[in-house]
């Protein structure tokens, strides 16, 4: 949530800082802004509500010269989206200028006090009270800016990333950080700053990720940031060499970075797989279990907590572990675990599932699960991130970073990782007959290409999405493992296009949605092979009997739902605990399709950010 560049060296700050702006955009987008000092060390802030490309605009007759500025793209959480909300905030004076991404919870106490001290606001921003505050502690300690950013950050409550700058102090950034991600690179006689490595990754392959409650002092001519704890302990980091290149961070020639995202699963599942599966398909490894194997042989319950799309992979993970493991699993939302006072025993294991790692309540979640003896273990795909910071052990989904706000490589990547878990779990503690183990690791193996085989059906899926833009209205219908599948599809037709779905367990539907069934109604039926496909075959004809229209995904050769469907998607066939892998593919373009011919932003939708660093 909001993104925050920042630059220092012997370059123009201008380009870089708008450069990864434009890479951070995906983290909000509601407004945008920058600060930069000029030679004459005087201070300029440009805001504007929308987009990057709208500072741009609003930048171009300013003076945009200096080598060392700061720059913001917002998610709003306090104070609606305008100009005078956008970051950055000058203090009083305009002396100070500050970006935050998170929230200072007790900002109301601190906005009144410097009230009462004759201090005036111009936002309704948590962040113009820090940013106050800062200056009140400097002017009256009469101390330097790191001091009373220091002290200052003693006396917030909440989460913060900041970066400040200071009128007649072209030399130094400020930078700080609690619960909200930022990372400093390091290049020769450059410093860059970013809530996440994209916008530096064309500089330097060499960042510094801090740590909680750390301040880095980021300062010209130095060949590293000094880092300080807002308790005054000096920290020394090691450099950390990033995995990430440019072209992972660009469209490649796909219209959107969703639709690349999309295309890329086959390459990032076998990336998954890769070192765990061997080629033989005679074993699965997974280190993160291996290394703390008795933890997992006594563990008497699994709980699972993520939110969102990853909430939906913790939902098959759940399907996975109980079928293989026979352990008992429960699948929570992180924001509701962390809030209702859960059972949590020293025997159980938390699975803690996130994209970006950094997902505010899934980090509380995990820091509570821990707090009361349980061992956790994250599912995450940003390398560094909080999360696998902040657990006992974990596997990465390594599937490079996904731009697209809407989920789609990042979700197929921890349904695989889950099924690895399940498949290592379930060999160690001898619940799985080798012949089946090393069947369903055969088939895992083929998943890449069967998905390729799905890609290609991507000008039918097309052509299908362009008779559904009517709709006002989607249901979505599966059991078993297809029933998380069709929570998901629905989530990414709600995403992307803002049309109403719903998903829904296929057999439920008779207790109450059929109700919502006409002539107009569509209903993605998942119906691909699985034990129960006679179920679903009734299921389809109940909603044919009331004259819904039907699209369902089956496997091929399924003449049977072919007969009743009026639009089908054949996918290949595949074991029933491996289809959504492949079922989920059609749904990821279905969505996308109808949100391109409803001419939405697929890559950026309303309202949404791509990481949640806020309750
Ligand atoms: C946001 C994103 C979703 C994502 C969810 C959880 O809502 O828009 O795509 O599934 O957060 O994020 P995480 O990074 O924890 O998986």
């Amino acid at each position: 949530m909001c993104g925050i560049v920042g630059y220092i060296g012997n370059r123009d700050a201008y380009p870089i800082l708008i450069k990864g702006l434009h890479r951070l955009e995906y983290r909000g987008y509601d407004s945008a802004g920058i600060a930069l000092i000029n030679k004459e060390n005087e201070l300029s802030v440009y805001k504007t509500k929308g987009r990057v490309q709208d500072l741009e605009e609003f930048s171009k007759s300013k003076d945009i010269t200096g080598n060392i500025g700061i720059a913001h793209t917002r998610w709003a959480t306090h104070g609606e989206p305008n100009n005078v909300n956008a970051h950055p905030h000058y203090s009083q004076s305009e002396s100070l200028a500050l970006i935050h991404n998170g929230i200072i919870e007790n900002y109301a106490v601190i906005k009144k006090e410097l009230l009462q001290k004759g201090y005036t606001f111009q936002s309704s921003t948590d962040t113009e009270v820090l940013v106050q505050l800062i200056e009140y502690i400097k002017s009256t300690n009469q101390c330097d800016l790191f001091t009373a950013v220091q002290l200052a950050l003693n006396q917030v409550v909440g989460a913060y990333a900041i970066a400040v700058l200071e009128r007649g102090n072209p030399n130094c950034i400020i930078a700080a950080r609690k619960s909200s991600p930022l990372v400093i690179g390091i290049g020769d006689d450059e410093f860059f700053l970013g809530s996440d490595a994209s916008p530096i990754v064309e500089y330097t392959n060499k960042v510094i990720y801090l740590d909680d409650e750390e301040i880095a002092i980021i300062e010209r001519g130095k060949t590293e940031p000094k880092i300080v704890t807002i308790s005054n302990v000096q920290k020394t980091h090691k450099i950390k060499e990033l995995e990430m290149n440019l072209s992972q961070l660009e469209k490649g020639g796909f219209s959107h970075f969703m639709l690349k995202e999309i295309f890329e699963q086959p390459e990032t599942l076998k990336n998954c797989m890769s070192g765990r599966v061997n080629q033989e398909a005679t074993n699965v490894i997974l280190s993160g279990i291996i290394d703390h194997k008795e933890k997992f042989l006594e563990a008497k319950r699994i709980l699972i907590i993520a939110c969102g799309t990853s909430w939906h992979a913790g939902l098959i993970g759940e399907y996975l572990i109980e079928e293989f493991c026979r352990i008992p699993v429960e699948v929570e939302y992180s924001s509701e675990f962390r809030y209702r006072n859960p059972v949590i025993n020293s025997t159980d294991i938390v699975i803690a599932i996130s994209q970006s790692g950094e997902t505010a309540d899934t980090l509380a979640a995990v820091e509570l699960a821990r707090k009361a003896g349980a061992f956790v273990y994250g599912v995450c795909n940003v390398v560094g991130s909080s999360i696998p910071r902040n657990t006992d052990s974990g596997s990465y989904t390594h599937c490079g970073p996904e731009i697209g706000v809407a989920s789609t490589k990042a979700f197929t990547a921890q349904v695989m990782v889950l099924t690895m878990i399940a498949l290592t779990l379930a060999n160690q503690k001898g619940t799985i007959k080798q012949e089946e183990y090393e069947g369903i690791l055969k088939e895992l193996l083929l998943i890449p290409n069967k998905i390729e085989k799905i890609l290609a059906l991507n000008e039918q899926i097309k052509q299908l999405a362009s008779i559904f833009t009517y709709a006002h209205n989607f249901i979505y219908l599966g059991r078993g493992f297809s029933y998380p599948v069709a929570l998901e599809g629905a989530l990414k037709l709600k995403e992307i296009s803002y049309i109403h779905a719903e998903g829904y367990p296929a057999a439920e539907m008779k207790h109450g949605p059929i109700a919502l069934i006409d002539n107009e109604m569509p209903i993605v039926a998942i119906a691909s092979d699985n034990a129960i496909h006679e179920k679903i075959v009734s299921n389809i004809q109940e909603i044919k009997a009331r004259k819904g229209r039907v699209i369902a995904i089956i496997s091929e050769g399924d003449t049977e739902i072919k007969s009743m469907a009026d639009h089908c998607i054949e996918i290949p066939k595949t074991k029933e605990c491996l289809s959504p892998l492949l079922s989920c593919i059609p749904l990821q373009l279905l969505a996308y399709h109808i949100a391109v011919t409803k001419n939405r932003d697929v890559d950026m939708p309303r309202n949404l950010a791509k990481s949640v660093t806020v309750e």
